[in-house]
Parts: structure tokens; sequence; C-alpha cells
């Protein structure tokens, strides 16, 4: 293993010509007030995972995009504002027909982008092309059906209510000007799952790439202009310091949606000078147990905790991080986990059936190394260490099956975001259960068992601990109909495709009491269709 570790990255000519970047790609476009402007100050150097053999040397540099300062943030923040234009602009005036028709064409012009931005994610992040794929894919799929949920609320808000003498009318609303970040490891679909939401809803945008996984956007913003009215979305690059603290600090974004660190977030929150103004939907660090009952079916289990614990190498919020197994198992089910890990493919993103890749974020596999050397300090051993387990070569790392890891290692609390499995051996089943009401996160949790009595009692207590219990299944955001959501430093408001257009707008409501010139005001107004609020029409 440790020499096929070794020998993991490709020279130029074993790379297939359909994924090879035919030269770096120095991005110095970016779109502010509808035009794709040209940017002629410093760059961000972009390195990817996947470095390139050359002899006995390495080069993996791939590009580079803006380092904007203060100064253009501030004009994408007025770019925004104007075309918002206190609710009176083009965008959030028109129709719901309209921005739909809107939101359709972006959609087109994107799918055309599929190969490129698909290719990007593979050079960018490291993920494999079949989730690469899934995550373009995903990411249209979710933009549809989010106009189909619209269609849906319209519906339900195209009628009166008539209550105690007063005739009322309430949709839904936008909010402003929102601030979207995404993050690394889904660069594309977790941008998106908020930025279209606030969009469609009137919203206008500023967006921010993650720090990695920018230039897959950039075949995106010709796609962006020609879509939408001028300013309604806009992008800034560069380090947050710069480019997002004067975007807080000018009180006047009005949604913050952002899915990373919540020390980032905390911090975000706390630059806008009047908070109770903003509105925050955060999606956070997780640290997603699994707890394995004794009479778990070993062999079925060990695979789904598998995957759970190293699809996209572990680099999830809902990645399963740390496994509480019963005494009575704990040794077969090492067993069997370590069988099926030594059976996963490792490589460069468009290897066949490739399940571990490169890790994109600079000097990860020194820190998951650190990691593990103080979970060895403390009494844990590498349980697959002759295959190869926790051994690797620049931003490769294989996965580390971690046993016994008890309280005193940074592993048992510490979000690791990599390909370390920490596996606790518990007795009583009050243990896990400590562990996650002591835990800062509370996202999600897996059972793994089939008495029912042990699963019945475990769901009560786990639902008022974690957002999603998951039965003899892994943790996971999907079906993105699903509310998704977590307590605790986990998340701030819910997403799914129909919450998210909830989040991004306020209910909004026209009343008047039941007078007969009242009644014939509101008929006029909707017979004569005078108002596109005060509207019984509807989408179908
Ligand atoms: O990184 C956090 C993602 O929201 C996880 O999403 O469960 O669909 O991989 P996923």
């Amino acid at each position: 293993m440790k020499q096929k570790i070794d020998t993991i990255f490709p020279s130029l000519e074993q790379i297939p010509d359909e994924y090879k970047l035919s030269s770096p790609i120095e991005q110095t476009e970016y779109l502010i007030n509808g035009e794709i402007r040209y940017w002629k100050g410093e760059m961000q150097a972009v390195y990817s995972p996947i470095f390139i053999k050359y002899g006995t040397e390495y080069k993996n540099y791939i590009g580079s995009y803006p380092l904007m300062g203060k100064e253009q943030s501030l004009g994408a923040l007025d770019s925004a504002i104007a075309a918002y234009n206190n609710g009176k602009g083009k965008w959030s005036s028109m129709s719901i027909e309209e921005r739909i028709e809107c939101i359709k064409e972006f959609v087109f012009q994107m799918k055309t982008e599929r190969e490129t931005v698909v290719k990007l994610l593979m050079w960018e992040i490291g993920k494999s092309l079949g989730d690469s794929q899934k995550e373009f894919d995903r990411t249209v799929e979710y933009i549809m059906d989010t106009i189909d949920a619209l269609k849906e609320l319209d519906r339900a808000s195209s009628r009166f209510v008539i209550s105690q003498h007063v005739i009322s009318q309430i949709r839904r609303t936008p909010l402003g000007v929102v601030l979207c970040m995404g993050p690394y490891n889904y660069p594309l679909n977790e941008t998106f799952a908020t930025l279209i939401p606030a969009l469609i809803m009137g919203n206008t945008i500023i967006f921010k790439p993650p720090k990695l996984g920018v230039l897959l956007h950039k075949p995106l913003l010709e796609a962006f202009k020609k879509s939408f009215p001028s300013g309604v979305v806009n992008t800034v690059y560069g380090v947050g310091e710069k480019v997002i603290t004067p975007l807080m600090e000018s009180g006047k974004i009005n949604v913050l949606a952002f899915i990373g660190s919540s020390k980032v977030a905390d911090i975000l929150k706390k630059l806008h000078p009047k908070p109770h103004r903003l509105k925050c939907i955060l999606g956070l660090e997780a640290k997603n147990p699994a707890i394995i009952l004794p009479d778990a079916e070993i062999e079925s289990v060990a695979k789904e905790c598998l995957m759970g614990a190293t699809s996209f190498n572990g680099q999830r919020c809902t990645a399963l991080k740390i496994i509480f197994v019963h005494k009575n198992i704990v040794e077969a089910f090492i067993e069997q986990l370590n069988k099926e890990l030594s059976e996963l493919i490792i490589g460069v993103p468009w290897e066949k059936d490739v399940s571990l890749t490169p890790l994109p974020e600079p000097n990860k596999s020194e820190y998951l190394s650190e990691l593990i050397q103080d979970a060895i300090k403390y009494g844990a051993q590498i349980t697959n260490k002759n295959s190869g387990g926790g051994y690797y070569h620049k931003s490769f790392f294989y996965p580390a099956v971690l046993f016994p890891v008890n309280e005193k290692m940074r592993i048992y609390r510490e979000e690791q975001f990599g390909p370390i499995i920490p596996i606790v051996s518990y007795e009583d089943i009050e243990e896990p259960l400590n562990y996650i009401i002591q835990s800062n996160y509370g996202q999600q949790a897996s059972i793994f068992g089939k008495d029912t009595n042990t699963i019945g009692k475990l769901i009560d207590t786990l639902v008022n601990q974690v957002c999603r219990v998951n039965i003899n299944s892994q943790c996971q955001r999907g079906p993105d109909i699903l509310p998704f959501t977590g307590r605790k430093d986990s998340a701030e408001g819910t997403l799914s495709v129909s919450d998210a257009l909830k989040v991004f707008t306020i209910r909004t409501l026209v009343a008047a009491k039941e007078s007969d010139l009242n009644k014939s005001i509101i008929s006029n107004i909707v017979k004569e269709q005078k108002s596109t609020f005060l509207s019984t029409d509807y989408i179908f």
C-alpha cells in the first residue's frame, strides 16, 4: 500500500486528455453590476491537491483568481443595493413567473458548462469524477425542485384568508441583500443551495466562492450575467478580512448565508452594527456519532460506517466522525471495517471506481498526523497500520482506524474533517448518550442494530439532542427535500428545497376590515390585475 501511495501522483502523459487542464486558469473576471470586469491587481495562486510528476519534481499550480479589496467589495454591495432598490428594483418587483423564467435560462446555460465545472471540481478539491458529476447534477436537480416548490408555495399563497371580519392575503417577500458563502467540500452545490432560493425569492446577491473551489465558478459568470438583471448577482474574491469584513461592517447585508465553521460565523455576525437586522442561515461543523448495538449485523454495518466515514475522504459535515461500538463486538467490527477499507481504491479523481483521493487543504496530512500522534500518546493504536493506515504522501492521506479512543484525546471531540476513523468501545448505552449530550455539536447520529426496544428508546433520547436520527444508515443531508439543520454549534436555520424558500423571505400581508368599500377595492385590484402582490393568479 505504501508503495502505491508513494506513486499515486501521475506524470503528465498518464493523465487522460479529457481530464488534462490545457493551461493554468488565470481568472481576472468578476461580476459586478451586470458587467464582467477584469481585475488588474494582486492575484491568489491556486494549487491543486493533485500533483503532476515531472521526473523527481512535482508541480500543482493550476491558476489564480483576484485578491480584491475593500473598494471592490463595497462596489459589489452598492450594486446589489441599487438592484434591490428598497424592494422597488426590477428583480424584486417581477412576477414569480418571470423570475422562474430567468432561473430556467440560467440552468440552461449552466448545463452547457457541466464538463468544465466537473473537471475543475476534480482539480481544485480532488473530488472523484463520479462525485463531481453527482455534485453538478444534484445542483441542477435542486434548482428544478426549487422552482416546483416555489410554484407550490405560490399556489398556497394565492388565496384570501377571512377571519374576525378581516380579509387578508399573506405572501412571502424578499429581505434585501443576501451574502452567500459556501464551503470547499461542496463549492458548487452548497453555494447554490442558498444562492438559488435567495435569488428566486427576489433578493439580490453577493457571493464569495469558498477558499478552495473558486475557479469552477468562472464558467458560470457569463450565465449569471445573461440570465439576470444588472446587479442582481455580484461576485467578490479574496481574503475574508479584506472583502467580507467591510460588507458586514456596513450594516447593509440583510441575510448572511454561510456554510463553514462556527468560529468564522461568530466573527461575521459580530461585525454587523445592528445584529437584530441580520438574518443568519448557517451550516456549521459536526461530530456525528454512530452507535453500534451488540446485536448489529457486523458485515453490513461495517460497510455502511466505512462509507459514512470515508466518502469524499471524510470531508463532509455529515460524515461519521466517531464510532461507539459495544465491547462484545468491537474486535469483530474493527476487523471487518479494516477488511472493507483495504478494498477501497485509492488514486487521483478520474481513476475508475476510485474512493480515496488527495486532500485539498494545505498541510491537512500533517494536521491529521498530529491528531493520530496525540491519540497514540493516550493509548490508541492505528489498527490498520500494516495496510498503510495513517501513512501519507504529500496531499494523499490513507485512512487510519484508531482504537481504543478515549476522552483524553483530541480526536474524541475535535472535528477531523478527514480520513481518520476513531472507535470507542462502550459497555453501557449511557456512555455514547452522555458523549452526545456533552458535545458542542448536534447535527445527526446513526444507530446500528436490531432490537426495537433499545432502538425505540434511543430514538426518543436522540431526537432532542440532534436533528436527524438515522437507523442502520449513515448520516447524510439528502434527499434534499428533507430538513437539514443542527443544534448547538452545528447550524442556525433550516435548509431543504422548501425551507430555503422560507428562510430567505418574510411573511407579509395585506389586510382590510371587511367593509363594502374594502371588498370592492380588493375585488377591483384583483380583477383588473392592478397589483402583483394582491392577486389570485397562480402558476401551474
Ligand atoms: O458537508 C456537509 C454537507 O452538507 C454534507 O452533505 O450529506 O449530502 O454529503 P451530504
